[in-house]
């Protein structure tokens, strides 16, 4: 192997954010290379990210993955299309604390240990594997003192692991541009604007409390693209034109047209999924109550206040165009859906806690006397109880990075888990 001694373990960890796109993606033209049939612009999420450990040692005796504490395999096409691209960029990489060389060549002869954890639950439905399989690239990347060839060349390796991946490497607003080439290779996402380019947006996750089993992404748009002429007619038609007017609406920060165009989006994704045979549903009642709290106060004030986006789940990003708006839109959230009596509302409403304290809200009982919002005066609005299970108050956040040592998941001598 030309590496001295059996007993080192050289480890990398790294950071990646969720994303939500604004227009969606939905459909594939190549299953195996995750080709998909339209292009899709996303934001990407501050406070909710995938941290990943990656190693290698002489002693691992094969490819091993921990997600959240549990080993699960590495055998999918999904992982070892990510690991071979990276592994094959890969060149000499001297370490920096030991002076330890691995050579180019060395690279292919050893195994991998993955450690991956987010900071949200799983279980929320939160695109967990978008930033899990961005976070595993750049993680390896950067281990493997891989470089790219040109530029987003790691989001199109990013985009093997899942399509919605490749737009969780970099920060603000994102497209995913459909390419044409049979290859893949210009099939990458590219940033559209930074995180600050629009820092006063601010975005409420609504996770919704009882779930039931939902269809795969992948399930699902398989079903669609075979099925849905609908999903097809959006993909050719009208996408396109919503991708170049979205551009413009986050360049010129023009929230109304944002609005518009995300909502509209959300729903003819749906819409395809109920075109599809069987029909898919992945919004429930809570999901189309929180639209109808949104469409409401839109139409009160005759121009739109907040937009609504729904990936493949019933939880709810909300969209407000700066904090005093976005206080307004948490109360009538909160309003609508308080927490249940007993609940601990530092748990109810968590992230960025600036629209909170705005709010003026510290208690359940401050949430309990808010005053009925102007669109439900005089109307008998319902007030559903525990019908959320918490909110998340996040921003446009950054793309992946590499954190320092103090993150590792792995043991520094054993590259198992702790
Ligand atoms: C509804 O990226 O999870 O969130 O490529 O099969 O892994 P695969 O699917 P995935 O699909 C995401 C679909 C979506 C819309 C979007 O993120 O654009």
């Amino acid at each position: 192997m030309g590496i001295a001694g059996n007993d080192w373990v050289l480890m990398k960890t790294a950071r990646a954010p969720s994303n939500i796109a604004v227009i969606k993606y939905w459909g594939k033209r190549d299953e195996k290379l995750i080709l998909p049939i339209n292009s899709s612009i996303s934001v990407t999420l501050d406070y909710l990210f995938a941290t990943t450990t990656v190693a290698v040692g002489p002693s691992f005796t094969s490819d091993r993955l921990w997600l959240n504490g549990k080993e699960v395999s590495m055998e999918s096409e999904r992982y070892k299309n990510c690991l071979q691209q990276i592994r094959s960029r890969a060149t000499d990489v001297t370490d920096e604390k030991t002076g330890l060389v691995v050579k180019k060549e060395d690279w292919k002869d050893l195994h991998v240990h993955v450690a991956s954890r987010n900071n949200f639950p799983t279980a929320a439905g939160l695109a967990s594997s978008a930033a899990g399989f961005a976070c595993l690239v750049y993680a390896l990347a950067h281990l493997m003192g891989a470089k790219e060839t040109y530029e987003g060349e790691f989001s199109a390796i990013a985009r093997l692991g899942s399509g919605s991946a490749c737009r969780s490497l970099y920060g603000g607003f994102v497209k995913w541009n459909m390419g044409k080439e049979d290859s893949g290779r210009d099939s990458i996402a590219t940033q559209i604007v930074e995180k600050d380019h629009w820092k006063d947006l601010v975005i409420i996750i609504a996770v919704v409390s009882s779930r039931q089993k939902e269809t795969s992404s992948t399930a699902g748009m398989q079903t669609s693209v075979k099925t849905s002429p609908l999903l097809h007619h959006r993909a050719e038609v009208v996408v396109p034109k919503r991708i170049e007017q979205m551009e413009q609406a986050i360049l010129k920060q023009d929230f109304a047209t944002f609005a518009k165009l995300t909502c509209a989006d959300s729903n003819q994704f749906h819409a395809t999924c109920l075109d599809t045979s069987p029909p898919i549903f992945y919004m429930n009642d809570t999901s189309r109550r929180l639209i109808g709290l949104v469409e409401k106060w839109n139409a009160h004030e005759g121009t739109p206040q907040a937009a609504y986006t729904f990936d493949a789940g019933p939880n709810a990003v909300l969209f407000a165009p700066n904090n005093e708006v976005a206080k307004s839109l948490l109360q009538r959230i909160l309003y609508l859906f308080p927490p249940a009596a007993d609940a601990d509302i530092s748990k109810y409403v968590i992230g960025d806690q600036s629209i909170m304290e705005l709010a003026g809200i510290k208690t359940v009982q401050d949430i309990e006397s808010l005053p009925t919002p102007s669109e439900w005066s005089g109307i008998d609005a319902p007030r559903m109880k525990g019908e959320l299970g918490y909110l998340i108050c996040s921003r446009p956040g950054q793309g992946a990075i590499v954190l320092d040592e103090s993150a590792h998941l792995l043991g520094g001598t054993t590259g198992l888990p702790a």
